[in-house]
C-alpha cells in the first residue's frame, strides 16, 4: 500500500517528513508581524538601507493581502510558513528579499511566531472563558434559592442551592484563567534576536523589536530562547486543566438529563435524537466536552514526551510541537463555546430536584446538630439518636418531618416540638450560612463578588 513512497525515491520521503507547511501554515499572520519588526529594527540600526527595508516591508503587506484573500499555498519544497513567506517575498521584490534573514534565522523566528500564537490563543480562552463564567453566574442569580439535593458519594447528602452548585464551576474557572493570565505573563519575552544559537554578531536592537511585538523584554538567553517549548506546555497543562473541569461539568449534565435524575432538559441545540429510538434525546454536546478532555490531556502527554530528553540547543523534534497545541487550542475553543451554550439555555426541573432533595432523610444532619444546640445533647449522642429516628422513619414509610412529636419523643423525650423547624430541606440549607456556604444569602454574597470581578474595567 505504501510502496508508491519508496518508488518516489528517497528525495520525495524526506520532503514529506521535513515539511511542516500543512499545520504550520497557521502562524502566518505571526511570521509576518515577526519579520516586520525585524525589518523596520534593520533599517533603525542601519543594517538594512531603508529603500531596501521599504520595498520589503510592502512585499510582506501584499503577501499578507494574498494569504487573507487566496489562503497560504503548500509547496512541500519550502518545507514551512518562514520559507514561503521568504520565497514568495522575493518573487515580489527580488534579491532584496534576502535582506530581511540578516541577523536572524528559522530558529528564532519559530520561537518568536510561535510565542505570538499561544499569546494569542491565551487572550482568546481568556475571553472565552469570561462569557462562561458570566453565564454560570446569571443561572446561578436565577436559581439561588432552588433546592437540590447535594451528593457525596453519588449519594444525597445534604439539600444544597442550585446557584452555589453552579458557583463552584465559577471558582474553577476563575483559577483556570487565572493559570492561564500566569502562563501569559511568564511567556512574554522576545526570543527574536538569538539567531541560531548564539546571538548575532550584528547591532541590533532587541529591545526594539520586543516592543514592537508587545513583549515585555527580551529574553535573556539566546540557547534558552531557541531551544525551550516551556511556554507551550504552560499552554497545554492549562488548557488540560480546564477541560478537565468543562468534562466534569458535561459529566453533570449527562447524569442529570437522564431520565432517572431528571434534574435537567438540555436544549434541542445541543442534543440530537436516536435514528431508532424516537423518545431518545442523547446529551451528545456534552459527552464530547467529556470526550474531547481526554484529547486534550492526549495533546499534552504528546509535548512532554516530544521535549523530554532533547540536548540544547534546536532539535528537529520541536517542529511537532504545533499540530498538539493547535489540536487542543480548536477542541477546547469548541468545548468552553458547547458548554457556555448548554449552561446558558439547559432547563432546570425544580420540582424534580426539590423532590429528590427531601428524600433520602436529607435533614438528618440538620435534626442531629439542632439536638446539640436546642437539647443540649454531646454530638455523639445527637448522631445516636438521629440514627434511631431516620430508622423509625425507615419503618414508617415516611421522612423526618412527617414524624409526629410523640413518635420523636419515644426516641428521646429531650425533644420539643421546635424540632419541625429545622426538617424542611429550605431551613437546612438557609442554615448553612458559614462563609462560603451554601445558603441563599451567602450564595448572594458570591455571586456580587462575581460580577465585580467580570465587570469590565472602568
Ligand atoms: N519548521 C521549523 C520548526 O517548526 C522551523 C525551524 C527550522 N530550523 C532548522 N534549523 N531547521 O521547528
Amino acid at each position: 500500500m505504501w510502496g508508491g513512497r519508496f518508488a518516489d525515491g528517497p528525495s520525495s520521503i524526506m520532503r514529506e517528513i521535513n515539511a511542516s507547511i500543512p499545520f504550520d501554515k497557521k502562524l502566518w499572520r505571526h511570521d509576518i508581524r515577526a519579520s516586520l519588526a525585524h525589518v523596520a529594527m534593520l533599517e533603525e540600526q542601519g543594517i538594512v538601507e531603508a529603500e531596501d527595508a521599504t520595498q520589503i516591508i510592502a512585499g510582506l503587506n501584499q503577501i499578507a493581502q494574498e494569504y487573507e484573500a487566496d489562503g497560504v499555498p503548500e509547496d512541500l519544497d519550502l518545507e514551512d510558513i518562514h520559507m514561503h513567506v521568504e520565497a514568495r517575498l522575493s518573487e515580489i521584490i527580488g534579491p532584496v528579499a534576502g535582506r530581511l534573514h540578516t541577523a536572524r534565522s528559522r530558529n528564532d523566528q519559530v520561537a518568536t511566531d510561535f510565542r505570538l500564537w499561544v499569546r494569542d490563543a491565551m487572550d482568546m480562552v481568556d475571553s472565552a472563558l469570561a462569557t462562561l463564567q458570566l453565564t454560570l453566574v446569571d443561572r446561578a442569580e436565577e436559581h439561588v434559592a432552588t433546592i437540590m439535593p447535594g451528593f457525596t458519594h453519588l449519594q444525597s447528602a445534604q439539600p444544597v442551592s442550585l446557584g452555589h452548585h453552579l458557583m463552584a464551576y465559577y471558582e474553577m474557572i476563575r483559577r483556570d484563567r487565572s493559570r492561564f493570565a500566569d502562563a501569559r505573563q511568564r511567556m512574554n519575552e522576545s526570543p527574536l534576536g538569538a539567531a541560531a544559537l548564539a546571538g548575532t554578531g550584528f547591532p541590533i536592537d532587541r529591545e526594539k523589536t520586543a516592543s514592537l511585538l508587545s513583549f515585555d523584554c527580551p529574553t535573556g538567553n539566546s540557547l534558552d530562547s531557541v531551544s525551550d517549548r516551556d511556554f507551550a506546555l504552560d499552554y497545554l497543562m492549562a488548557a488540560t486543566q480546564c477541560s478537565l473541569h468543562l468534562s466534569r461539568l458535561a459529566e453533570e449534565f449527562v447524569i442529570w438529563a437522564s431520565q432517572p435524575f431528571g434534574f435537567v432538559k438540555l436544549p434541542d441545540s445541543f442534543s440530537t435524537g436516536s435514528s431508532i429510538m424516537p423518545q431518545k434525546r442523547n446529551p451528545d454536546a456534552a459527552e464530547l466536552v467529556r470526550g474531547h478532555a481526554g484529547r486534550i490531556a492526549g495533546a499534552m502527554n504528546s509535548l512532554v514526551i516530544t521535549m523530554k530528553g532533547l540536548p540544547l540547543a534546536y532539535s528537529k523534534d520541536m517542529q511537532d510541537d504545533k499540530p498538539p497545541v493547535f489540536e487542543a487550542h480548536d477542541l477546547l475553543g469548541l468545548s468552553i463555546a458547547a458548554m457556555t451554550g448548554m449552561v446558558g439555555e439547559v432547563e432546570f426541573s425544580n420540582s424534580r430536584m426539590r423532590m429528590l432533595a427531601e428524600a433520602g432523610f436529607s435533614t438528618a444532619t440538620d435534626f442531629a446538630d439542632w439536638l446539640v444546640r436546642e437539647a443540649k445533647l454531646p454530638f455523639r449522642e445527637a448522631h445516636h439518636v438521629t440514627g434511631a429516628v431516620v430508622s423509625l422513619a425507615e419503618e414508617q414509610g415516611c421522612g423526618l418531618a412527617d414524624l409526629s412529636l410523640d413518635q420523636f419523643r419515644s426516641i428521646d423525650d429531650r425533644i420539643h416540638d421546635g424540632v419541625f423547624s429545622v426538617l424542611g430541606v429550605d431551613a437546612s440549607v438557609a442554615s448553612r450560612s458559614s462563609y462560603g456556604g451554601t445558603a441563599p444569602e451567602q450564595v448572594k454574597v458570591q455571586i456580587a463578588k462575581a460580577r465585580k470581578a467580570l465587570a469590565p474595567e472602568s
